[in-house]
């Protein structure tokens, strides 16, 4: 049985860098954890030098001591692979390992991520460093696991080197076979694009006018994927032969252009994630309009986590400002705010929680990036709470391993994902969908799952739900098609928005009538669309006399077929009278084709008139700035309340529960003062 992650227990744990202290420091620092309750630390990812100062000769005397002192003091390691920072000996002697920008302008030592994963010399030296770390600090008896690199895709997710352009040629032949197949695929024959010799081909480089092949730069996105894949690959295949029993492997980071569902599948045991909700709170990067849901959105990125682990790891958890000393800038959580992301965490699947990090580095460009320590060593607040989180999550330990409880989901696919990131009108129509179903789901406390259309999904995994939304599936298949369509026939409610299935695979639109292939599922037929132009106002949609606002797109659709029925149309503009919303029975379920995108009002329509709005009303009340999460286990409930205002709130317990926290029985009104938590046992 692993340390983490192993329905047995909660583990806090932290970021340590033993190369940014003196030696002397690492006792004391070690034992401090252990007095507020951290019993994990995570070491050496940026650390590569240390075992390997110079090509070829290596030498484990650093780690070595620091983990006699870890095993002395009773202390578990996680130990990383190095390979997020290459040496400057090693790109200075092979500068093919650098990755480039858009312009082929390789990018040069002293940040970090520049290596690229195609490299054959990159790719063989780490290979080597991974397995004379593995071979030499795996025995050691208080390494408990291993992470892979450090967030994969970080920093840059397009990759532009010569190596890259060369790993893409055999990508695509080993997709295609024939050049003839890859510009059918492409649809060279579009300004005159056809590629006659495979050298022609490249990653998408600099073009005029921001025009880009979409079919050409959705295969590179999916190359980007397949290589991050294949490197984090290599890497598992070394470690796995130096696990002990119970050591785990993982990496940290949800990182774009990377299929984080397949990489987990094919090699490591579970994924952690890397949680800064401060950002929200930010001066640069972040800004946030009124109304929107702040720190609170961070919940959506841990539905992300949950839907490849359903318990899952924190590898870095925001414990102090944010910042580089170039841009990032966030403030000091406030008193509360570390306990209360803490528990956003553990209500989300989290399992074990690791501090990012211990004391804030005097150097570099992550000087204000601060950790649960400043700058010395003295007592703070943040170090106090810390101790405080520990006291409750000790209290948690019944709910580890308890699965997050939800009836509705919204289901997702890399290819849309990417297909959205590259083509301007998908990526409207899901961004403001996307968005707007999770907000509805959280502000009307409406537990959701995010689920993968994977290869491996099955139409059982999705019968666990009672309601599936699937936005914008611009790019359907046929095969997709006939899962969701036994999906609904054995009982399940799935609903389209507009512009789904005008695409195939490759991203070319299809000719047959729209809605393509799901056109049958969804008794629908779409003579007419366009996106809403800015002069047209509001556009309303009458559904039996609930008024919706249209956004930001209008399919206008009549219902076809036996068990198809005209449940809303539209009732401004032109559309007036058109169809707006389309139900069709099929078997014991229905499908749903909904012609517009989502807004956080229409999305609460949806979820309460197709009766999964508030599942948990019987039982609780709260605020819409609280949110609820529910973990099950052994048919017990936990309800997780997160308050995430300044101010106190008031909830409403209908049925006795345990407060876990203290161990006492509570039901009626209880206040939560600002950034309060309780997790509640209900009996
Ligand atoms: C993460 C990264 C850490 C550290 C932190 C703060 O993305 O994994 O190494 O850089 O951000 O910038």
């Amino acid at each position: 049985m692993s340390e983490i992650i192993n329905g047995k227990n909660m583990v806090l744990s932290t970021c340590y860098y033993p190369e940014h202290w003196p030696e002397t420091m690492w006792r004391e620092d070690l034992q401090r954890m252990l007095g507020v309750g951290i019993e994990v630390v995570r070491i050496a990812e940026f650390a590569w030098n240390k075992i390997e100062p110079h090509e070829g000769k290596f030498t484990y005397e650093f780690f070595d001591r620091f983990l006699d002192v870890a095993e002395e003091e009773g202390m578990k390691v996680i130990f990383c692979t190095p390979t997020a920072t290459p040496p400057a000996w090693l790109t200075h002697k092979y500068p093919e390992v650098l990755n480039a920008n858009i312009d082929g302008v390789l990018y040069r030592h002293g940040a970090r991520r520049h290596y690229n994963y195609n490299s054959p010399v990159y790719q063989e030296l780490s290979a080597r460093i991974t397995e004379k770390s593995a071979a030499h600090y795996g025995p050691r008896k208080c390494v408990i696991g291993w992470q892979i690199d450090n967030e994969l895709n970080c920093e840059t997710n397009i990759f532009y080197s010569m190596s890259d352009s060369i790993a893409f040629r055999k990508f695509l032949q080993e997709k295609y076979g024939s050049l003839d197949e890859l510009n059918r695929a492409w649809g060279t024959n579009f300004w005159n694009q056809t590629y006659t010799d495979w050298e022609e081909v490249f990653v998408p480089q600099t073009t005029l006018s921001d025009s880009t092949n979409p079919h050409r730069v959705l295969d590179f996105t999916r190359f980007i994927s397949a290589s991050a894949r294949g490197f984090a690959k290599l890497q598992s295949d070394i470690l796995r032969k130096y696990l002990k029993s119970g050591d785990f492997v993982t990496t940290n980071g949800l990182f774009g252009n990377l299929d984080n569902h397949k990489m987990t599948e094919e090699s490591l045991d579970f994924i952690t994630y890397d949680s800064y909700p401060n950002f929200a709170f930010g001066l640069d990067m972040f800004q946030e309009g009124p109304g929107e849901l702040k720190d609170r959105k961070w919940s959506r990125n841990l539905t992300e986590a949950r839907s490849i682990s359903a318990n899952f790891g924190i590898m870095e958890q925001q414990s102090g400002a944010n910042g580089w000393n170039t841009r990032m800038e966030a403030p000091t959580p406030r008193p509360g705010q570390m306990s209360l992301w803490t528990l956003q965490s553990i209500a989300h699947g989290a399992d074990f929680v690791s501090y990012f990090r211990w004391r804030t580095c005097i150097m570099g460009t992550e000087i204000y990036w601060h950790g649960i320590l400043d700058y010395s060593s003295r007592e703070n607040r943040r170090i106090r709470e810390v101790g405080d989180i520990h006291k409750k999550v000790k209290q948690l330990t019944e709910v580890a391993g308890a699965k997050y409880a939800a009836k509705v989901a919204v289901l997702k696919d890399y290819d849309n994902i990417w297909d959205a990131n590259l083509d301007v009108w998908h990526g409207r129509v899901e961004q403001a969908s996307q968005k707007a179903l999770f907000t509805a789901a959280q502000l009307s406390h409406t537990p959701l799952d995010y689920v993968y259309l994977t290869e491996t999904l099955t139409a059982e995994d999705l019968a666990q739900y009672t309601v599936v939304f699937y936005p914008h599936p611009t790019i359907m298949t046929a095969e997709r098609a006939a899962l969701l369509e036994t999906y609904v026939a054995a009982g399940g409610q799935l609903v389209f928005g507009c512009r789904s299935a005008y695409k195939d695979i490759s991203g070319l639109c299809v000719m047959e009538d729209l809605p393509g292939q799901i056109a049958k599922l969804t008794g629908t037929d779409i003579p007419e669309f366009s996106f809403i132009a800015p002069d047209a106002g509001r556009v309303t949609v009458d559904w039996d006399g609930t008024e919706l606002e249209a956004n930001v797109f209008t399919d206008l659709l009549d219902a076809s077929g036996e068990g198809a029925k005209l449940e809303a149309v539209y009732s401004s503009d032109y559309y007036a009278g058109s169809g707006a919303l389309v139900s069709n029975a099929l078997g014991q379920g229905k499908a749903w084709y909904y012609g517009s995108a989502f807004n956080v009002d229409s999305a609460r329509v949806f979820l309460e008139k197709l009766g999964v709005a508030s599942p948990y009303g019987d039982w609780i009340t709260l605020p819409a700035t609280c949110e609820l999460a529910v973990r099950a286990k052994d048919g017990v409930s936990y309800l997780f309340v997160l308050n995430y205002e300044k101010t106190a709130a008031e909830i409403e317990l209908k049925q006795a529960g345990v407060n876990l926290y203290t161990g006492q029985k509570v039901s009626g009104k209880l206040q939560l003062g600002a950034y309060e938590t309780i997790v509640i046992k209900m009996l």
